[in-house]
């Protein structure tokens, strides 16, 4: 077993919140991990995956939760409101931490009568699928590095890795399953994985019926992932109504199969574009879903790596998140110009770090023009600007400015 980073922030997470929340994708390990808690902890461990207990859940759900110690509920979002409304109901009386801990894999806390009925008891954690420093078991966090010094940034030690493996590593992405499964394995693995977003997932959260619909509609998302998202051109290259598309996308969104990335403005410069990018959440499945392999994006100047490689590292920003000790936002930057930067990340208190992604183990000067401008503009509040590279080598830039291999995503301290 892989020790899961996100461990300690769940841990932390039962000493503030009476329920404690994991969410994430079909397949990132939240049964594993629930399972886990408990046994540490101590307490019970039910599923309603399982039909009986699930019919038990819903006949009286005020004495399904009444009990002394913790409790774990897998697969919550089966039983909905009415068993969220006892949990609520339980916790009100009986203040303590840590009492409950909810899995699902949809954001079922989206829904607003449900995320109000919890405010202020609930402490939500996402789980994602593997993050690289989690594959390679340890704690990666490049996320809460970028606002530190430039100094400490340039003395990371970072693997020396080829292109091909990095395409490689990008291909197998993070499900736990098949992080070590051959490229036959995967494919037919994730050919099933979508058949179960489809007929379950799909069907058990939503009004749509014609959820046959959905895989096209997320490979028409993977097609653009790492682009700026406008949903009118999507809808109309598929053929559907532009609200049947929302409405997929939306429920696609819900189950973590993609998610935005939304624009940051800070009146940097007046005419920032303001639609989002879009991503789907694992790298492994948008290559799958673009029917890429390592060995067809070795073939040089494929189109498909660029994209791929801005997936893979707002993945791995994305996972860091969950138990980074700096709270960040992640957004994109472009102008009207067309100045760009792939990654801003903001933290609570303001500041700013820029992302430049290049799928290119050479490096280009140009790639840091707007990482300065944004540096000369901010002042203080810029705490890091980088190009993270295919190249094997850290280049310091002068202020704040450093060219880093990809790799640096996953440098331990
Ligand atoms: N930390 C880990 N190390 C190695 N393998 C893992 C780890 N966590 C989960 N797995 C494996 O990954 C697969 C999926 O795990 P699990 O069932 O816990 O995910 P899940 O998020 O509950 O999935 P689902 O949403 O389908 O219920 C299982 O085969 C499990 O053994
Ligand atoms: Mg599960």
């Amino acid at each position: 077993m892989l020790p899961r980073n996100a461990a300690a922030a769940i841990a932390r997470a039962f000493e503030a919140g009476r329920v404690v929340l994991i969410a994430g994708p079909r397949q990132s390990g939240k049964t594993t991990l629930a399972l886990e808690i408990v046994r540490q902890r101590g307490g019970e461990f039910a599923t309603l995956d399982d039909e009986a207990t699930l019919r038990a859940a819903l006949d009286d759900p005020v004495a399904f939760v009444e009990r002394e110690r913790l409790l774990a509920i897998d697969e919550f979002q089966r039983a909905g409101e009415p068993l969220l409304r006892a949990v609520k109901r339980n916790v009100d009386r009986d203040p303590r931490k840590g009492r409950f801990l909810l899995t699902g894999s949809s954001r079922f806390l989206s829904i607003p009568t449900l995320s109000e009925s919890l405010a202020g008891r609930a402490i939500l954690v996402d789980l994602w699928p593997l993050s690289q420093g989690e594959l390679r078991r340890c704690r990666d966090a490049l996320g809460e590095r970028l606002f530190g010094s430039d100094t400490r940034l340039r003395q990371l030690g970072v693997q020396r890795l080829s292109r091909t493996e990095y395409l490689d590593a990008a291909c197998r992405g993070g499900f736990p399953e098949i992080h070590s499964a051959s490229d036959y394995v995967r494919r037919t693995w994730f050919a099933s994985y979508l058949r179960t977003i489809v007929q379950r997932d799909a069907v058990e959260i939503s009004r749509i019926r014609r959820a046959g619909d959905l895989p096209r509609v997320l490979r028409a998302l993977a097609a653009r992932t790492a682009q700026v998202l406008n949903i009118s051109d999507v809808a109309r290259d598929l053929e559907l109504p532009r609200t049947t598309l929302e409405d997929y996308a939306f429920l696609l969104e819900n189950i973590y199969a993609w998610y935005r990335v939304p624009a940051w403005a800070r009146n940097l410069t007046q005419r920032a574009v303001r639609h989002p990018k879009a991503f789907i959440s694992d790298v492994g499945l948008a290559a799958h879903l673009r029917g890429a392999t390592s060995a067809s994006l070795a073939v040089p100047g494929e189109p498909a790596v660029g994209p791929l490689v801005e997936t893979f590292v707002a993945g791995e920003l994305l996972r860091q998140r969950t138990w980074s000790s700096i709270d960040y936002d992640l957004y994109h930057f472009r102008d009207a110009r067309g100045a760009e930067v792939d990654f801003i990340l903001e933290s609570a208190d303001g500041r700013v770090v820029g992302v430049e992604v290049k799928a290119s183990a050479t490096f280009d000067h140009r790639s840091l023009k707007t990482l300065a401008l944004l540096r000369d503009r901010l002042g203080d509040r810029f705490a890091n600007g980088v190009v993270l590279y295919l190249g094997t080598e850290v280049l310091p830039f002068g202020d704040r400015l450093t060219a880093l291999p990809l790799s640096a995503l996953w440098a331990p301290a």
